[in-house]
């Protein structure tokens, strides 16, 4: 009876000597997973896009344009939404006629004729959505002018990318 008793524990403290190991061997293997994978390069899709080169100042000028064209969008939007034309004809103003002016000449002297012509089309479109919703506001009118100035912005995207000269 003694015997077995001791055999018992013999057993246990070699179980929990096992489970130990195991446990110490799983977590090092999830250590190893977060730390030294996932560190590999991603795979890019193919990029044939062409590089259009500016100077630091219109480099950033683009961008900053770029990012505005985003939020106005989210502007019209949002007066979509709240069927407020009025909201939609000061946000798409902003980007339309006035901006295409703003254009510098080093700008337009610099970028591919197909690259302007697509730039031009934007700022046309954003000052369609804005005489449209102020002579005659129309919610699908408008829906569908984001649509064709989106499609824009994604014909632009897929054909031209910046590099800093
Ligand atoms: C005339 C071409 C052209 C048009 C039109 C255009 N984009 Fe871009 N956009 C670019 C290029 C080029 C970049 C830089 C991409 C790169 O270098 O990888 C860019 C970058 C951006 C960025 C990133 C800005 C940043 O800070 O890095 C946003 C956001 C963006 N565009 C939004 C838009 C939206 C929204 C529209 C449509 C309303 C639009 N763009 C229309 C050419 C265009």
């Amino acid at each position: 009876m003694h015997d077995i008793f001791k055999l018992f524990k013999m057993f246990t403290k070699k179980l929990l000597v096992i489970s130990n190991i195991i446990f110490v061997v799983i977590i090092s293997i999830l250590i190893y997973i977060l730390v030294f994978t996932g560190t590999e390069m991603v795979k890019l899709p193919n990029d044939n896009r062409i590089t259009v080169k500016y100077e630091p100042d219109l480099h950033e000028l683009v961008l900053d344009e770029m990012r505005d064209y985003l939020e106005v969008i989210n502007e019209i939007q949002q007066g979509l939404a709240e069927n407020n034309s009025q909201k939609i004809v000061t946000a798409a103003t902003r980007q339309g006629q006035v901006s295409l002016e703003a254009t510098p000449v080093r700008l337009l002297k610099l970028s591919p004729l197909a690259c302007k012509t697509m730039g031009f089309k934007g700022h046309n479109i954003f000052q369609a959505i804005a005489d449209s919703a102020r002579i005659n506001f129309n919610r699908t009118t408008t829906i569908n002018q984001l649509a064709e100035l989106t499609n824009n912005c994604i014909a632009c995207h897929r054909t031209y990318k910046l590099e800093m000269d």
